[in-house]
Order: C-alpha cells, then sequence, then structure tokens
C-alpha cells in the first residue's frame, strides 16, 4: 500500500513538553498534520500527572492529527494503536527484539519498561505524545516497573544502536501507514494489542499515593479494548480507565 506520508517532523531542542510546543503550532499548521521531536524537555510528563523524566539522549515525539482523519471507530483505541507502532518500530529497527506492550500505553521488553504513550485533544486535533528510553533509562520513582532502552535492546542483540530520529521516522510513518488503511478496523487493533500483551507481568491500579496492592494479571482484551483481569482469589475485573503499575 502506497500512504502519502506528510513530511513535516519540526526537530527542536530543549522544550518545556512537546505536548505544549505542539499546541503552539497548531493554528500555524491550519489542520495539517505535523510532529514535534525534541532533544530533551524540562517539564516532560506522564499519564496522570506523572512526571516523564527527559535526559538528552531519549525520544520525546508528539504527533498532532485532526480527529476527523482517523476513522471513528479508532479513536477510542488510539492509545493501543499507538502501543503497536511503537512496537513494530522497535521490532523493525533491531532484528530478533521480541518487545510487548502493556495495556493500555506502555512498551515493555523483558518486562522492563521502554516507553510510554499519552494521548490529548485540542478542538479537533489530537495530540499523541510518546517517550521512548533510547540512551537512558531514568530512575525508577513512585513505585513505578524497573525500565530498559531500546540501545540496550540493540546491544544484547549486537546491532547497531538506534538514534531517536530513526525511531521518531519510523513511527511517523508507520503512523500514517495504519491510520490509512481503509480496512483497519477496532477489533483488529484489539486482536493485534491483545496478542502483542505480555501476560506474564503483575499488575498494579495505580492509586492517588502510589500502587494498590492487589496483584493483577491481564488475561486478555474485551471487544472495546478494556482490560480483563484476574485477582488473586481468581475473581475476574474489567478495567477500562485505569493505568497500572
Ligand atoms: C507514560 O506515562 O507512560 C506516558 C509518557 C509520555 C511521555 C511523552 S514524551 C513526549 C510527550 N511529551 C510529554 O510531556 N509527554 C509525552
Amino acid at each position: 500500500m502506497s500512504v502519502n506520508v506528510p513530511p513535516n517532523i519540526h526537530h527542536v531542542g530543549e522544550v518545556t513538553s512537546t505536548m505544549d510546543a505542539a499546541r503552539q503550532m497548531l493554528t500555524a499548521a491550519n489542520g495539517a498534520p505535523f510532529a514535534v521531536l525534541a532533544e530533551s524537555q524540562v517539564k516532560g510528563r506522564g499519564t496522570g500527572e506523572r512526571v516523564w523524566i527527559s535526559p538528552k539522549g531519549n525520544m520525546y515525539f508528539t504527533l498532532c492529527i485532526s480527529e476527523k482523519s482517523i476513522m471513528p471507530e479508532i479513536v477510542p483505541v488510539l492509545p493501543l494503536l499507538t502501543g503497536l507502532v511503537c512496537r513494530a518500530a522497535i521490532m523493525s529497527l533491531i532484528n530478533g527484539a521480541n518487545v510487548h506492550v502493556k495495556w493500555p500505553n506502555d512498551i515493555i521488553y523483558a518486562g522492563k519498561k521502554i516507553g510510554g504513550s499519552l494521548v490529548e485533544s485540542e478542538g479537533e486535533s489530537l495530540i499523541i505524545g510518546i517517550g521512548m528510553n533510547v540512551e537512558l533509562a531514568p530512575p525508577v520513582t513512585d513505585s513505578g516497573r524497573a525500565s530498559t532502552t531500546v540501545n540496550e535492546i540493540a546491544a544484547a542483540l549486537e546491532q547497531p544502536k538506534i538514534t531517536p530520529t530513526q525511531l521518531a521516522e519510523f513511527i511517523w510513518k508507520h503512523f500514517f501507514q495504519m491510520i490509512s488503511d481503509t480496512t483497519l478496523t477496532r477489533k483488529i487493533v484489539v486482536t493485534r494489542f491483545d496478542a502483542a500483551m505480555d501476560k506474564s507481568l503483575s499488575l498494579h491500579r495505580r492509586t492517588p499515593t502510589g500502587r494498590d496492592p492487589e496483584e493483577l494479571h491481564a488475561i486478555g482484551l474485551n471487544e472495546w479494548g478494556h482490560l480483563i483481569v484476574s485477582r488473586p482469589d481468581g475473581t475476574e475485573d474489567t478495567l477500562m480507565t485505569d493505568y497500572l503499575f
């Protein structure tokens, strides 16, 4: 399939957050898709208003696209689609890298976090932020999961280092390939994400003060992309809006 990939990735130095930088560029973009790739962020943010530590060396990337250019049934599963795109990017750039996803927005390798995404909106625009540890694994804070980097994976598999730009360009292109595919359905995204999840992970709900002690395990996704988990007593629960450690 030949896809018209917009060329406009803006490369910037240090910003507060690429989410803020992208918002400032929205008016000038006048509805056209664009992306911002920053060298570092001083106020990077993760899901649930958590800090995203953002030193030089990693990828800080925000894609902006009009909501109208995405099929309506795909919009609610955009975090899942973004995770699949990031996973595909790493697996294409590093032969043999067995990358997984963790619901709803994390990229995982060998049980460790490599990156995550954050979807926001502004008017009719979707603002999709992706942070990926390329060179540095920031310290794990507030009960978070241990992290690793794309280049640790490359080194372990004896392959050349990847740059944040290579990764961002691949993600940009593959994202457009996916959303331009008129045969893509929510069901396909959900099925692919389900197959790519690391179901061996111990999961804990995030609470305002830390993490809930109850240990959960992913069983699978329902048709809406909500996560079905098992509790220690064998009962099941369906998570719709939680973020998990
Ligand atoms: C998460 O909590 O896992 C999501 C992290 C998202 C971080 C990225 S880095 C680029 C963009 N700018 C931000 O301030 N946050 C997102």
